[in-house]
């Protein structure tokens, strides 16, 4: 039997996670000691909603994950968790996207315009990566020299990690380590000199609360700020055209009704969920679905195939722009960690296809490559590239 994530199973996991959906729903991981993936969405919405149970402290059992000390939002349980995404979120709110959508809409012009005139792109390389780098930068305070270093944090691989190979994994403790060096020092210039951008306000918001500057508390939060909205948002961007163009019909009908696009992301991020997988350690024993877990256990809730349960979503493999209940999804999580860059990245999605839709007509895939080539993790999937072709509109 296979273990997931895997190598293995990297370029093509659904087929082994509809097989578990059906026969073993809470499947211990074999080789994989005290490891179980849930892949049913029942058990994972569950999961995600209770973590009483199901502790996001992870680290608490994987050595070396995260230094002693101050955790970042994203690894930690009520209370702490609360009061470290309340500061966090403020930058992100809902309520402040009106007034981001005119600049991601230049934003995106300027990338097409960058390859308009060639009547052809990597739309990987040319539009999905770079548009929330320079969204990201622009909202935290980064310069454009920061670019480069920004995508390499983008790519860090948090939880999945651990199953990478050893020289994957130096590498990537080594970025880590260079972006917390780095926001650091960014952080601490904005407690000596306030500047109204997004690391100054977390600055602000903390030094009001607690009366003193607390670096150590900052940086874990900065960090998956900085880094939890790139490829992430990159991978939504990119899978929605590739569905896209393997299915021309109904390309065309969103081309020429851009009021579906905010449904067609949700289908999109339903079929290929840029984040596959999400780890929980058990703080007590448990059942699910009739499987005694044992605490103390890592379980990795599979949002890939919660996503494609046919429980759920009838027809789970067949991308739909019009099924009504895609929203539904797991990408974004579930319950207190629920990603707080969602209304953010729903936004890029919709403005970056308003415009694309706008400016580049008759979009079709250069050769034959409806065969995805995944980018090389064990948590995020997406198009290595996606090569199109297009006329420009009048
Ligand atoms: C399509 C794009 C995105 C996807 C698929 C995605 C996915 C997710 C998921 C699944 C979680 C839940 C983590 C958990 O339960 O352990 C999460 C949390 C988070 N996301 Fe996103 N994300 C996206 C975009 C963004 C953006 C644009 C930001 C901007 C800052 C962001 C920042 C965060 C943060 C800070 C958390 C932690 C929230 C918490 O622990 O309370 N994400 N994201």
């Amino acid at each position: 039997m296979y273990q997931y994530p895997s190598q293995e199973l990297h370029a093509s996991p659904y087929v082994f996670l509809a097989r578990l959906r059906a026969e073993e729903p809470v499947y211990p991981v074999p080789g994989r000691e005290g490891e179980y993936l849930l892949t049913r969405y029942d058990d994972v919405i569950t999961a995600f909603r209770n973590p009483e149970v199901f502790s996001s402290e992870f680290h608490r059992i994987t050595p070396g994950a995260r230094p002693d000390g101050v955790t970042s939002m994203i690894s930690s349980d009520p209370p702490a968790h609360k009061e470290k995404r309340s500061i966090a979120s403020r930058p992100f709110q809902p309520g402040r996207m009106k007034r981001t959508e005119p600049w991601v809409r230049e934003i995106a012009d300027d990338l097409i315009d960058g390859f308009l005139e060639r009547g052809e792109c990597d739309f990987v390389h040319d539009f999905a990566n770079p548009l929330p780098i320079v969204v990201t930068s622009r909202i935290l305070g980064f310069v454009p020299e920061d670019e480069e270093r920004l995508r390499r944090y983008g790519a860090l691989e948090g939880f999945g990690l651990k199953y990478q190979p050893p020289e994957v994994q130096d590498r990537m403790r080594a970025d880590g380590a260079e972006m917390n060096e780095f926001l650091s020092g960014l952080l601490a210039d904005r407690d000596a000199h306030p500047r109204e951008d997004g690391l100054g306000e977390l600055v602000f918001l903390q030094v009001e609360r607690d009366g003193h500057f607390d670096l150590a508390y900052l940086a874990p939060q900065a960090g998956t700020l900085t880094a939890g909205g790139i490829v992430t948002t990159a991978h939504m961007i990119a899978s929605a055209m590739m569905l896209l163009l393997d299915h021309p019909a109904q390309l065309e009908e969103v081309r020429a009704d851009h009021a579906l696009i905010p449904r067609m992301l949700e289908e999109s991020l339903r079929l290929e969920a840029p984040v596959q997988w999400l780890p929980r350690v058990t703080k007590s024993d448990v059942m699910v679905s009739g499987v005694e877990i044992p605490a103390g256990s890592l379980v990795l809730l599979v949002i890939a195939s919660a996503n494609r349960d046919e429980r759920r979503f009838p027809d789970p493999d067949v991308f739909d722009i019009r099924r009504e209940n895609a929203g539904d999804h797991l990408a974004f999580g579930s319950g207190p960690h629920t990603c707080l860059g969602a209304p953010l990245a729903r936004l890029e999605g919709r403005v970056a296809y308003e415009q694309l839709f706008s400016r580049l007509g008759d979009l079709r895939l250069v050769g034959e490559q409806s065969d995805l080539t995944p980018v090389e993790s064990m948590l995020f999937r997406a198009p290595r590239e996606v090569h199109v072709a297009f006329d420009m509109e009048a």
